[in-house]
């Protein structure tokens, strides 16, 4: 839910769902600026660093103890304030704590608004894995406020923003306004409507198909690409600690692999992939991470438990904007030409 003042909207929770207490876990970089936002003294917090490492068992285990601690009972209402890392966490916490209480996510990050924070999932990184223990368990509630937008750094709107040209790609009636925003002039409050679309949407996906047993797949656009060059970059960034890429960024390119293969396996017309590889170049730049290895990335792709079999690789594309089509087969000369077309902009 949208909302344009946050304070009532925190204090009407614990009344509107009938809880006995309340506990709020936040993102440590919040806590100022949180506190004054919540103003419920009584309120126990747990800051939590928002780190892909403390995106860990040890940090659940921080949270159920904090339950525990403070005598949270079945009837207790967990809030997590912070970005996708904090409402992951806490979500799978809450769902967790004495077979499962209620929570509500309150997003603080572009990406954790229109993605992370709706749609059911929760989780964390185990045995080296991205979001590998988890379970689905919707929040009750998710309080959409643009006002700690200010706050985040712009290579984390410009992250969340790439999962809303996502969006935009496979719904209709977003693109077009999405091609209008300027991130580097328009103000915050011309992105609400903007964002209040892509969470609706993203909602009614969910809806259809909550457990992602096939339509759901739609929200993988630019993702099978899109992994490939985060876990390929993550590598370097470990191997020679060059930058890895951001989740977002990695999606734009991944879209523009899967769009330029749109346009040549499914007659996708091509004013989308000229616009988003415009928009690239403007705002993200070229990948310049050291993963721009083809051979490595097909196979990564080909590795990707998206794949129904083993050593396929398995690709969402669009045959215009707004109709997605699942499950669809891409060979490993194809992936080529993609990327040759990718690191070609
Ligand atoms: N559950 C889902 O469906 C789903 C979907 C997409 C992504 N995710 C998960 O979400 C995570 C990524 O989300 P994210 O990008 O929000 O990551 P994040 O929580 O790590 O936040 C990104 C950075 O922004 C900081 N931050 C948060 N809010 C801020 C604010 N208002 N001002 C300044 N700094 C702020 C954080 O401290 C962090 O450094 C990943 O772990 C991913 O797996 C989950
Ligand atoms: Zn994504």
């Amino acid at each position: 839910m949208m909302c344009e003042d946050i304070h009532s909207a925190l204090q009407t929770l614990a009344v509107k769902y009938a809880v006995d207490q309340v506990c709020v876990v936040m993102d440590e970089k919040l806590a100022d600026s949180g506190e004054s936002i919540i103003r419920h003294p009584e309120w126990p917090i747990l800051r939590l660093a928002a780190s892909e490492q403390n995106k860990s068992l040890e940090t659940v285990q921080q949270i159920w103890d904090f339950l525990f601690a403070h005598g949270i009972t079945r009837r207790g209402l967990l809030i997590c304030i912070g970005g996708g890392v904090i409402t992951d966490l806490g979500g799978f916490a809450a769902a967790t704590y004495k077979r499962g209480i209620d929570y509500v996510n309150v997003p603080t990050t572009l990406l954790a608004m229109i993605d992370a924070s709706t749609g059911g999932k929760t989780g964390i990184n185990y045995g080296g894995l991205k979001n590998s223990i988890g379970c689905f368990a919707p929040p009750v509630e998710t309080l959409i406020w643009t006002g700690w937008l200010q706050t985040l750094p712009a290579k984390e709107m410009l992250s969340g923003f790439g999962e809303m040209l996502k969006t935009g790609l496979i719904v209709e009636g977003l693109w077009s306004e999405l091609m209008r925003y300027d991130l580097d002039t328009m103000p915050l409050e011309s992105l609400q409507t903007l964002i209040a679309k892509s969470v609706a949407a993203k909602e009614q996906i969910v809806a259809a198909d909550p457990k992602e047993e096939g339509l759901r797949k739609v929200l993988n656009f630019g993702h099978t690409f899109g992994h490939a060059l985060e876990e390929k970059s993550m590598d370097a960034h470990a191997r020679s600690g060059v930058e890895s890429l951001d989740h977002g960024y990695a999606v734009v390119y991944g879209m523009i692999a899967e769009l330029y293969l749109s346009v040549t396996k499914v007659g996708c017309p091509k004013e989308p992939l000229q616009q988003l590889s415009q928009l690239m170049l403007h705002y993200y730049g070229k990948p310049n991470c050291k993963c721009s290895d083809r051979e490595a990335l097909i196979a990564l792709m080909q590795q990707d438990k998206k794949n129904e079999r083993t050593a396929q690789i398995n690709c969402t594309l669009i045959q215009h904007i707004g109709s997605p089509l699942i499950n669809q087969v891409i060979t490993p000369e194809e992936a080529n030409e993609a990327l040759e077309y990718l690191f070609s902009l």
